[in-house]
């Protein structure tokens, strides 16, 4: 009997103005037989290929076409829909739809859909080679990639002009099967307890200065986000953010090293896997004074003592829990990064060094390396911290199954 893999998963199929559009029947039928409830939106242009008629049928749902359709109430459609979703599959998306998403162009249902979309959305193209290899599209392919959107590669050979080249539709399974990787990643930290740091920590000068770093949260955010999706307990320590904290079992908020090692070293017990993603300082002033230190215009010098090392702190505890570290390097980051995991007994150590384009403190991006083990470094390319959070939930994944 074929395996039922996307049972009760909800899929919103997205069908644009392509001539691949009536293959989006098949992709239809072949997602239903797996198990998952499908409801379409179709794109004006799509209409003028195939009915909506057809996917009513093959769906037996309504199929979504207008903004503001005059037949019926519809009320807000599309937030409706981005809820109701777990994932929105655009297949075949045009150069158009792609690029209006890009550049958060909400002008008709589905690309309103895609803006307020929670769920992952993966687009699978479907153009002539010369749409697709066109600088903007390439740009504009990217931008999505780097925010966390999927692609499915378009495949090789005859387009619908006979001409060959790269943007045929891929094969029906292909894309099922880049649906049931990105969906069934959702269970697999089910019943494990994970703790995350996050941040910055700020030691207070006086009331009004602080030792600080420009680190945001954004990627230990984005890891305990990731891991609560895939089905983890997680407990969340940060320091000083401006990010809205996602939904984690327990959240934690601290402003100093000390509090976070306190904050860690009474939570860690149950956890079997420590993410510590956070940039606490690693010095603190020896003197906070209480009063704001009067400005003159003589030097001053401040005295700094070194801060808890968190990281070795949980270590000693030698348990058997999954030690994650992270490095910033600004050279020999592969090096350091070694010679750290070793000394801290951490069991993976994930490296990025500020000076690359597009990684570090405060952007959207990261560029890292990961070293698990004795295993050679697995160097990633840029990517979205929500697509590298769950990078590194994967990595952990197989670390724990070895
Ligand atoms: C016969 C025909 C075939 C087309 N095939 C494609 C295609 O495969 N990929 C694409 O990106 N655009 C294709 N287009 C152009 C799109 O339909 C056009 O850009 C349209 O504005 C897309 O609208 P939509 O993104 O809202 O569906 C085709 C147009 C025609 C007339």
């Amino acid at each position: 009997m074929t395996p039922v893999r996307l049972s009760g998963k909800k899929i919103l199929l997205g069908i644009t103005g392509c001539i691949a559009a009536y293959k989006a029947g098949y992709l239809l039928r072949a997602l239903i037989r797996e198990g998952a409830e499908v409801r379409v939106v179709m794109t004006k242009s799509a209409c003028e290929f195939v009915k909506p008629l057809t996917f009513e049928t093959l769906s037996g749902q309504p199929v979504g076409v207008g903004m503001f359709p005059q037949d019926r109430f519809v009320s807000v459609h599309h937030i409706h829909s981005a809820e109701w979703a777990d994932l929105i599959l655009v297949a075949p998306a045009t150069a158009n739809t792609i690029s209006k998403v890009a550049s958060g162009i909400c002008d008709d249902l589905l690309s309103t859909t895609i803006c307020a979309a929670q769920s992952p959305v993966m687009f699978s193209p479907a153009m002539n080679s010369f749409m697709w290899t066109n600088p903007i599209v390439r740009e504009n392919i990217e931008k999505l990639k780097s925010l966390g959107y999927f692609f499915v590669e378009p495949d090789e050979g005859d387009l619908a002009s006979w001409a060959k080249g790269q943007g045929r539709f891929p094969e029906t399974d292909a894309i099922v099967e880049e649906v049931v990787r990105i969906l069934n990643i959702s269970a697999d930290f089910d019943g494990q307890k994970i703790l995350v740091t996050a941040g910055p920590t700020h030691e207070f000068i006086d009331p009004v200065r602080f030792i600080g770093n420009p680190s945001t949260g954004a990627m230990g955010y984005a890891i305990a986000e990731a891991a609560t999706a895939r089905g983890a307990d997680v407990i969340l320590i940060s320091g000083p953010s401006q990010l809205i904290p996602p939904q984690v079992s327990e959240f934690c908020s601290v402003v100093s090293t000390e509090q976070m090692a306190e904050a860690v070293m009474s939570r860690v017990e149950d956890c079997g896997i420590v993410i510590m993603a956070a940039a606490p300082s690693d010095y603190t002033p020896e003197v906070s004074y209480s009063k704001k230190i009067k400005k003159s215009g003589r030097a001053r010098s401040i005295k700094l003592s070194p801060t808890i090392d968190i990281l070795r702190e949980v270590s000693k505890l030698g348990d058997k829990k999954t030690l994650i570290g992270f490095a910033l390097e600004t050279d020999s980051e592969i090096t350091n990064a070694r010679k750290k995991m070793r000394d801290k007994k951490l069991d993976m150590i994930v490296v990025n060094n500020p000076k690359e384009t597009g990684a570090g403190f405060g952007k959207e991006t990261n560029k890292v390396s990961i070293l698990a083990g004795k295993g050679k470094p697995v160097k990633l390319p840029l990517m979205s911290k929500r697509e590298l959070a769950n990078k590194i939930l994967d990595q952990i994944k197989s670390l724990k199954a070895k």
